[in-house]
């Protein structure tokens, strides 16, 4: 898929312009010479910040595709630029030029959105050439997904995927969507079930109509009745007035009925018949209620294997399942990923006004490796995170946090609350393991170890001691 949005807008034919921002004339020079070297650049050189600026904030026609900064230049300096360019929402990538021994700048840079940087004096001249190739088709990359991801605001089209598994869902759906056909979505916790029981309501001709949803697992069963079907007034204590239930609401629309697996036998009951005669009577009345709705349900329990240990009705559930749909696991479509984070990127911007915020490779990488035990809900909630974390500017590895990395700790304490460890021993465990970690970052040096844990050299010592923790630090 990669290969395919990668396109050929980088030709001897038309080239990508780089912009070369410097003001030594001479190092100018020598990156024209280099970058040009290869065809499908051409340079733009610029000696000052203003003039760089001024080429920056052009007509998009006449900007250029890159722009190859040094950090240092009077009147206005690389990191000034790209806080212009922040403010004015352009988006051409920059690489910045800084020499060594400037890493803090360097992390500024990029947290200022810097697209990459390189260190002078360069090592290699390759490594420009090769950072120049890597921005250009990492940025083309997101322009075709952003071209993709944007257009009629259809909510089939917040949905990624290319996966093939995907692409059949999709057929799927825009098979089924017009039909009255019950469907069933299954698949594992934030799979994306309820999108598309939307994506369902939304491509069906029922979409001017209601879309209930409902959480089958939310509400005790007397209520979920009630809920669900109506009741009439006094029919139990506390329905002072009659109540239209959802199934009436969603008359000429979509019901969802979410988590279905949790039903009680009785709710499936009555369930099953209003998916067999269409009908149903509201809590407390015998007057039947026609309607007319389409019914979506979803579960993250194998309904199957529910039949079998007799908890669901067999019944209901081939009434259900007329079309079955089953959302695979995100890890089961790592392709999918660097477009959901894009997706996600858009979607979560660090404020409304916001440029849309980028990540680094290796980040990407992270995420792209990472098993998702819950599934896409559990990329969108870090995607946020990192954006409120690289404050909507540059995603690095760092600010990857993955859910079990970040409460290892607080997984650990809950389960030992769990098992009925007592507190006294919780703590315990805790000085001790500080205490061999400070021994063992300080080289046993028990002054910085002391220093370190805000504790003097004697509390430090008293410490050891309690814990049976020996000078040279084994326990
Ligand atoms: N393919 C996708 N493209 C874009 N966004 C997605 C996709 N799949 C899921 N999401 C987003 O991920 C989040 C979780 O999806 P959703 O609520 O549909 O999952 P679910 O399967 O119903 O989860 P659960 O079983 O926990 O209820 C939502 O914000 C949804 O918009
Ligand atoms: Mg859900």
């Amino acid at each position: 898929m990669a290969e395919e949005l990668i396109t050929t807008r980088h030709t001897a034919e038309q080239p990508a312009r780089i912009l070369v921002g410097d003001d030594d004339a001479g190092l100018r020079e020598m990156l024209r010479q280099l970058i040009e070297e290869d065809e499908r650049y051409t340079v733009i050189e610029c000696g000052s910040g203003p003039e760089t600026l001024e080429c920056l904030t052009a007509d998009e026609d006449k900007r250029p595709d890159l722009a190859l900064l040094d950090i240092r230049m009077p009147e206005l300096d690389g990191i000034q630029i790209l806080q212009r360019m922040l403010e004015q929402g352009i988006d051409v990538p920059v690489i910045l030029m800084t020499n060594y021994g400037s890493a803090t700048v360097a992390i500024r840079a990029m947290q200022m959105g810097a697209a990459d940087y390189l260190t002078r004096p360069f090592q290699d001249l390759d490594e420009v050439l090769i950072t120049i190739e890597k921005v250009l088709r990492y940025e083309q990359l997101k322009r075709g997904l952003e071209h993709r991801s944007t257009g009629k605001a259809e909510p089939i089209d917040r949905i990624v995927g290319s996966d093939p598994a995907m692409v059949q869902i999709f057929k799927t759906i825009g098979r089924v969507a017009r039909t009255p056909a019950t469907v069933l979505v299954t698949g594992d916790t934030g799979t994306g079930k309820e999108l598309m029981a939307e994506a369902i309501h939304n491509a069906s001709d029922r979409r001017s109509g209601p879309l209930i949803k409902v959480n089958c697992a939310a509400l005790p069963e007397s209520l979920l009745e009630s809920e669900l079907f109506g009741h009439e007034k006094g029919s139990f204590t506390g329905a002072l007035t009659q109540h239209k239930g959802r199934f009436e609401a969603a008359h000429k629309g979509t019901i969802f009925l979410d988590e279905v697996g949790e039903m009680t036998p009785g709710t499936q009951k009555k369930l099953l018949r209003v998916l067999q005669e269409r009908e149903f009577e509201r809590v407390g009345s015998t007057s039947p209620i026609q309607v007319d709705v389409r019914v979506v349900a979803a579960t993250n329990k194998n309904l199957r294997d529910e039949v079998l240990a007799r908890r669901f009705r067999e019944d209901l559930f081939f009434r259900l399942n007329v079309i079955a749909i089953h959302m695979p696991p995100l890890r089961e479509r790592r392709g999918d990923i660097p477009a959901l984070v894009n997706h996600f990127l858009d979607k979560h911007r660090y404020s409304p006004s916001s440029p849309q915020a980028r990540i680094s490779e290796d980040a990407m990488e992270k995420l792209t490796i990472h098993d998702w035990p819950g599934n896409v809900r559990e990329l969108e909630n870090i995607i946020q995170r990192a954006v409120v974390l690289s404050r909507g500017g540059f995603i690095t590895i760092d600010h990857v946090v993955f859910q079990n990395e970040l409460n290892r700790y607080v997984l650990d304490v809950q389960q030992k609350v769990r098992d009925n460890t007592p507190l006294e021993e919780m703590v315990r465990d805790v000085r001790r393991e500080a205490i061999l970690t400070a021994l063992r970052l300080s080289d046993h040096d028990h002054e910085r170890a002391a220093r370190q844990l805000g504790l003097s050299v004697e509390d430090f010592e008293r410490e050891c001691q309690e814990l049976g923790i020996s000078v040279d630090g084994a326990a």
